[in-house]
C-alpha cells in the first residue's frame, strides 16, 4: 500500500521531509501540501510528482486523497492540526515540540487516549540514531552499571538573529536532549534547574546564550546540557553516559580522522540536516510503516507531553533562579 501524505508548514524540515517522502522512503507519496505562505506551498507541491496546494492546513488533515498527516508548521500552530488528524482517525506525524506549553500537550494526548489507540509520533529522531542507538543498547545491557550521571553538548553553528529566543534554546533545542536522555534512561525527569554562564560574545543582544541546563531524574541520575546556539565552529552534538563501572559516548561521526603535519583533525558537520540524515530517514521510514498500519510508533504524544513539560520548568526554574520540581499528570495506560 501506498501511503498518501499530506504535509502542513512546507518551510525548511517540510520541505526536506517532503524531499525524504519523495526519493528516500518507500511506500509513501506526497499528495497534498499547505502553508501560509500559499506560494511556498505552491513552489513545493509543483516540484513533487503528485501533490496540490491547499489553501489551509486543516484543508490537508480533511483530504480525501491524504491518509496521513505530517506536520512542521511552526510549534504554536501544531495542536490545531493534530487534534484534527486524531479526531479524524488519521495517523501523524508531529515535528517537536509537540506544542509550546503542556497544557497544549495535554489535550492531544487526552484526544488520543479518548480515540483509544496511537495515532500521534513526535519527531525526536534522536532515537533513531545510530549512535544513540548503541549507546541505549550499552546502557540497557547493563555494562555500565547503574546510571549515575549523564554529560550532554548541543552547539548550533548560528541560529537567525530575528524570531529565535533564549526560551527556544530550551523549548525547541535542550528539548532534544530532554527526550533523549528520558529515554536513554526509562526515567522521567523529577527536578531542574538552569544557568546562565558569561554571554557569547558571537551572541546577539537580546539572546542568553549559552545556556545550562540541570536535570534530576527520579532514580537520582544528575544530567547537565551545554546548549550553545552560536559556537561558529559547527554543528556538535555530545552525550556521555557514566555509570557506576563505566561510561559510554557518542563517538565522532566523521567516517575519518586525518593525521597530518603534526596534526590529528576530523571535520566537524556543518549543519543538523547532515549530522542527522541517517535518523531523519529511520524516523520517517518508521512512521510510513506504522501509518500503512493505520497506527503510530515511536515517540508518543506522551514524550512530547513529557518533554515540553521539562522545558517549562526550565524556564520556571531559570527565571526565578530556583530548582523547580516538575509535576507530570498520570501516565494513561495507552503510554505503557
Ligand atoms: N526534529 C528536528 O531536528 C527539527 C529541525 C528543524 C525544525 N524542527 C521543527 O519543525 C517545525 C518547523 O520548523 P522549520 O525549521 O521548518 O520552520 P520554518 O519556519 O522554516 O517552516 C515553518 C513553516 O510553517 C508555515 N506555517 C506557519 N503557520 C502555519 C499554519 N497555521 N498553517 C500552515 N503553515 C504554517 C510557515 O509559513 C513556514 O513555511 C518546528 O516545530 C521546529 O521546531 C525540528
Amino acid at each position: 500500500m501506498t501511503v498518501r501524505v499530506g504535509i502542513v508548514g512546507t518551510g525548511m524540515i517540510g520541505r526536506d521531509h517532503a524531499r525524504r517522502l519523495t526519493g528516500t522512503v518507500a511506500g509513501a507519496e506526497v499528495t497534498a501540501v499547505a502553508d501560509v505562505d500559499a506560494g511556498r506551498a505552491r513552489a513545493v507541491a509543483a516540484g513533487l510528482p503528485a501533490a496540490r496546494a491547499l489553501p489551509r492546513g486543516l484543508d490537508v488533515v480533511a483530504d480525501a486523497a491524504v491518509d496521513a498527516v505530517l506536520v512542521t508548521s511552526s510549534g504554536p500552530t501544531h495542536e490545531e492540526f493534530v487534534l484534527a488528524a486524531i479526531e479524524a482517525g488519521k495517523p501523524v506525524f508531529c515535528e517537536k515540540p509537540l506544542a509550546p506549553t503542556a497544557d497544549a500537550c495535554l489535550r492531544v494526548v487526552r484526544a488520543e487516549v479518548a480515540r483509544g489507540r496511537r495515532l500521534v509520533q513526535v519527531g525526536f529522531m534522536r532515537r533513531y540514531d545510530d549512535g544513540y542507538r548503541a549507546m541505549k543498547e550499552v546502557v540497557d545491557s547493563g555494562g555500565l552499571g547503574t546510571p549515575l550521571m549523564v554529560h550532554c553538548v548541543h552547539r548550533n553553528v548560528s541560529v537567525p538573529v530575528a524570531g529565535y529566543t533564549s526560551d527556544m534554546a530550551v523549548t525547541d533545542t535542550g528539548v532534544h536532549e530532554i527526550d533523549a536522555v528520558r529515554w536513554l534512561l526509562g526515567d522521567e525527569i523529577a527536578a531542574v534547574e538552569m544557568r546562565a554562564p558569561r554571554r557569547s560574545g558571537r551572541a546577539p543582544e537580546h539572546l542568553r546564550d549559552p545556556q545550562i541546563i540541570l536535570l534530576e531524574t527520579r532514580e537520582g541520575v544528575h544530567v547537565d546540557v551545554e546548549v550553545y546556539v552560536n559556537c561558529g565552529y559547527g554543528y556538535d552534538i555530545r552525550c556521555e553516559v557514566v555509570g557506576e563501572s563505566g561510561t559510554a559516548d557518542l563517538a565522532g561521526t566523521a567516517p575519518v580522522t586525518v593525521r597530518a603535519g603534526g596534526h590529528r583533525t576530523a571535520p566537524v558537520p556543518a549543519h543538523w540536516t547532515d549530522r542527522f540524515a541517517r535518523a531523519y530517514d529511520a524516523e520517517v521510514r518508521e512512521w510510513v510503516d506504522s501509518a500503512a498500519r493505520g497506527a503510530a510508533a515511536g515517540p508518543s504524544a506522551w514524550d512530547g507531553y513529557a518533554a515540553t513539560a521539562v522545558a517549562a520548568a526550565c524556564l520556571e526554574a531559570r527565571d526565578g533562579g530556583r530548582r523547580v520540581a516538575v509535576t507530570l499528570a498520570e501516565r494513561p495506560a495507552l503510554y505503557a
